[in-house]
């Protein structure tokens, strides 16, 4: 019998699309042109710096000089002096002692979670935390405890019966619904525990802190002891890559055993360079941070003062409820017919079943360019828009 005859053994794929269509929670791949004429609240790029002439430059110049790719892993060709530049920068704008680049976010949530666990740890995580965190504890061999959302009494309950190493993990501010951690009570928490305390500071990076240095600088814990961050250069920086901050021993500590850093190839030369040159923008320019603030507490007020329901912003992500999640993707998909690119945030991406549009408060819109959003937005509302649960 010819093997393309033989029985579908991906049947089951079948099933669960038919799931996922009935369900409204089928995602699809929609390639984007370069010339887009869609006014974009859906990226990261919150201070709208990936087409930056400086930020681009910065890509290209290190492309020229380095080559395409980093060639090999960190530890054998795949450290250039570029990338060891990049380190001293991000440590030093951040205000912690050491850095260390990885290949994404993603790579830095799992390399830091994994290398400060053993099995005998104790691993307690905000049960808002992003997928990559929920992954780096599903990976490491300790003991996780997912705690509710934001609560420093729940974490010193959780830590309080724990002997042997701990650490605390969380997002510093939530993809979801852009409420940010409460990160001193998290810190007092785990001083008085022992615990280490690890802050995946992904969307503060650039929009929180002086000059954007980030949500552990606002809260004056960049560089304490206990303390390690992780970032992404794909938000603020508008490049692509992640790195960890801590003490130059934790860092030291990674290079020797985090799999994700030693197993994978360096950063590009090019992200690294793009990363360089906006971080090297941000510090010259600091009023950009506060910008992309000030642009989601527009847009926040302006929409709930039209009676929609959002979450009122600690950074640059304003999301506001819809009432199901196939209106939450009728209500993206009206919107981008009519010129506007927002995000859709449905189950499994959202922790409580409620679905989302989630926008982006680039530094860079202009005022012309908010009201055109907020008139889009509320000309597009389904019926009940007004009516979600309030968070
Ligand atoms: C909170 C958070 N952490 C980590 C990541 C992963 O970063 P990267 O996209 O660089 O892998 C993201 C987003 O993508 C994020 O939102």
């Amino acid at each position: 019998m010819p093997q393309h005859a033989a029985a579908d053994v991906f049947a089951w794929i079948d099933d669960e699309e038919r799931a996922r269509e009935r369900a409204g929670l089928v995602r699809a791949l929609r390639p984007r042109p370069a010339d887009s004429p869609l006014l974009d609240l859906a990226s990261n790029d919150y201070l709208g710096l990936s087409r930056h002439p400086e930020t681009v430059r910065g890509a290209r110049e290190a492309a020229e000089r380095w080559g395409a790719g980093a060639t090999g892993s960190r530890l054998v060709t795949g450290t250039t002096e570029l990338h060891a530049e990049l380190e001293r920068e991000l440590a030093r704008f951040c205000g912690f002692e050491a850095a260390l680049v990885l290949s994404s976010g993603y790579a830095a949530n799992l390399a830091a979670v994994t290398a400060l666990s053993d099995r005998g740890t104790l691993v307690v995580s905000d049960a808002g935390n992003h997928a990559s965190i929920v992954d780096g504890c599903r990976l490491s061999r300790a003991s996780t405890a997912v705690v509710p959302h934001a609560d420093p009494d729940a974490v010193a309950k959780t830590l309080a019966g724990h002997e042997g190493r701990a650490l605390l993990v969380t997002d510093s501010v939530f993809s979801v619904d852009g409420d940010a951690a409460p990160l001193t009570a998290h810190a007092e928490v785990c001083r008085a525990a022992g615990a280490a305390l690890v802050v995946d500071d992904a969307h503060g990076l650039g929009v929180l802190g002086e000059g954007g240095r980030g949500a552990l600088h606002a809260a004056g814990l960049a560089g304490a002891p206990g303390v390690v961050a992780t970032l992404t250069l794909s938000k603020s920086l508008g490049s692509q890559g992640g790195a960890v901050l801590g003490p130059a021993k934790v860092i030291r500590h990674l290079v020797n055993t985090a799999r994700t850093f030693i197993f994978d190839t360096g950063l590009a030369p090019a992200a690294a360079g793009a990363a360089l040159a906006s971080l090297r923008l941000l510090e010259r320019e600091p009023e950009r941070a506060g910008r992309a603030r000030e642009v989601a507490a527009a847009l926040y007020e302006r929409l709930t003062a039209s009676g929609l329901t959002a979450a009122r912003p600690d950074a640059a992500v304003v999301s506001v409820r819809a009432p199901s999640a196939s209106a939450a993707l009728r209500w993206a998909a009206d919107c981008r017919g009519a010129g506007l690119s927002v995000g859709c945030f449905r189950p499994p991406s959202v922790p409580d079943g409620v679905s989302r549009l989630r926008l982006t408060a680039r530094g860079d819109l202009t005022g012309d360019e908010i009201s055109r959003a907020v008139e889009t937005i509320l000309a597009t509302a389904p019926s009940g828009a007004t009516d979600a649960r309030r968070a």
